[in-house]
């Protein structure tokens, strides 16, 4: 897989989506360039105030961790394991808490991870449930935004990219939860 991850188009060959296929959306260069911009604005604003990053697991493993070696102040991480997708491509409209924080957030700077926003389910979700234990602030941090799809009433601090309603996967987001490792953003096409 990685010695052809730089081409713009794949066909998957075998394994469970033999016959679809990937077009490359974002490279790894791009995602690189904006996780570092992201990365010095972060440190900009917070500085020695110590927040705490929630990655939303499992799509946002690989986010956090090129996210957060890029900062240059202190902070922690926790994760939080949520899930609004059952298996297949599209969302099941409701959000299950699979796995709590594990951090007290009472009085603290509080950045959220994601990896994508699409209904915007997960986030609205998570972020009524973080309000209620009184953090000082909370932002978000997403790599992928669907504009055009998410529901939201309150702003993104911070996306990487805007992207069309297609379903994307690679750098931590999962078809059937294979396919996290591809180190760009490819869309799956149904057939090649
Ligand atoms: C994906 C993604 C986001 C969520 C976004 O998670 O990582 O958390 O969906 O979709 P939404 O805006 O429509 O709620 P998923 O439930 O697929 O679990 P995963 O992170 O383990 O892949």
């Amino acid at each position: 897989m990685a010695s052809t991850e730089s081409s713009m188009m794949k066909v998957l060959g075998n394994g469970p989506f033999a016959g679809r296929a990937l077009e490359l959306m974002i490279t790894e260069e791009e995602i690189a360039t904006r996780l570092k911009a992201i990365g010095a604005e972060l440190s900009q604003r917070y500085g020695d105030s110590g927040p705490i990053f929630i990655g939303i697991l499992n799509g946002s493993y690989i986010v956090m961790a090129d996210l957060t070696r890029e900062l240059d102040i202190p902070f922690e991480v926790d994760f939080i394991k949520l899930s609004s997708y059952g298996s297949g491509t599209s969302t099941t409209g409701t959000v299950r808490l699979l796995k709590d924080i594990s951090a007290d957030i009472t009085g603290r700077d509080v950045i959220v991870v994601e990896d994508i926003i699409d209904t915007g389910l997960t986030i609205n979700f998570l972020r009524r449930r973080l309000e209620e234990a009184g953090p000082t602030s909370v932002s978000f941090v997403t790599l992928l935004l669907k504009e055009d799809v998410a529901k939201l009433d309150f702003p993104i601090d911070y996306v990487g990219f805007s992207i069309p309603n297609e379903f994307v996967v690679g750098y931590g987001l999962d078809v059937d939860q294979q396919m996290r490792g591809l180190k760009a953003i490819y869309s799956l096409k149904e057939q090649a």
